[in-house]
């Protein structure tokens, strides 16, 4: 029987991971990096509606809401348009909660009962803010300006529409389609915290500019759609990306090293420059 050696005479270079699935590692480090940033930036929001609206909530206190800067936060005499208020700050927090937990790979499958239920009850709370949202705008005419409400309603519809599409496809058990659903949901549904970490960011890189007093400025009407259609823009990119070439996926990692930097510092400021001030205040 011929030995080794002589089955390969030449020593042979050792060999690595091929540049295809460099690539992808690269990428799927660079989500991790984006995801752990998330978690951190979504765990202070999370942190601010316990401290300052769940304590304000259960304690009958609804006029502490104003002590933050409000479009219409609580009004005397207006029982309906408090409770529905109150109502949306408390789904807020269970939402965005449940939220990470659909996105933690381990939980989907070490804990496929948790990963349905907290699904379940993440789409039930989305439901609720995104109708109740809408409410808020519409009927008790919470808005500083007409194109501001239209963008805000538009998340509302489209977190309706993609969280019926992830729900649909669910129950067809139809995963790969499913997961493509569900990631489109998260992130609509993230768009108002993704408005509040942004407005930190592009205050602190340029001083403020194109924001006004009335959100009625440049950067204001820009922000209000972008908050939810930029994050989902790059979305569809990673989504492409993750079957694209290596350069493909090493360009889409490179940004989403830079969306981590950006969230990290803009969730560390939203806290520092509004929500501790308004929980201490
Ligand atoms: C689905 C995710 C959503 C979350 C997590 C969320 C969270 C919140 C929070 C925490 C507040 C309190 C304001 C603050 O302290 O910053 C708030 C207020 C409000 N939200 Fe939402 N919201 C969501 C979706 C929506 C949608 C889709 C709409 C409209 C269609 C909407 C309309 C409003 C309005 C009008 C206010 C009152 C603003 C004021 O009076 O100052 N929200 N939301």
């Amino acid at each position: 029987m011929a030995s080794a050696a002589e089955k390969h005479p030449y020593p042979q270079a050792p060999t690595g991971p091929s540049p295809k699935a460099r690539a992808r590692r690269q990428l799927d480090l660079a989500v991790r990096g984006w995801f752990a940033a998330t978690v951190l930036g979504q765990g202070l929001f999370i942190a601010f509606i316990l401290l300052f609206y769940y304590t304000s909530v259960f304690s009958g206190d609804f006029a502490a809401w104003n002590a933050k800067p409000m479009i219409t936060g609580y009004v005397e005499g207006d029982g309906t348009g408090n409770q529905q208020f109150a109502l949306h700050v408390l789904a807020a927090a269970i939402m965005t909660s449940c939220g990470l937990l659909q996105l933690v790979p381990q939980i989907r499958t070490r804990w496929p009962v948790l990963h349905r239920w907290s699904g379940r009850m993440f789409l039930a709370m989305a439901v609720i803010l995104s109708i109740g949202g809408l409410w808020l705008v519409w009927v008790r005419g919470s808005y500083m300006t007409i194109p501001g409400a239209i963008a805000i309603s538009m998340d509302g519809l489209l977190i309706l529409w993609f969280g019926t599409m992830a729900w649909i496809t669910a129950r067809q058990r139809n995963f790969a389609t499913h997961r493509r659903w569900a990631l489109r949901t998260f992130i609509v549904a993230s768009g108002v915290w993704f408005m509040r970490v942004g407005y930190v960011v592009w205050g602190v890189l340029t001083g403020g500019a194109g924001i006004e007093r009335g959100l009625s400025g440049p950067f204001d009407l820009f922000w209000a759609f972008a908050t939810h259609l930029l994050p989902l823009a790059v979305l569809e990119l990673y989504l492409r990306a993750e079957r694209g070439s290596p350069m493909a996926q090493r360009a889409m990692a490179g940004g989403l090293w830079l969306a981590m930097v950006l969230i990290l510092g803009g969730s560390l400021g939203v806290w520092y420059f509004r929500w501790w001030p308004a929980i201490t205040a």
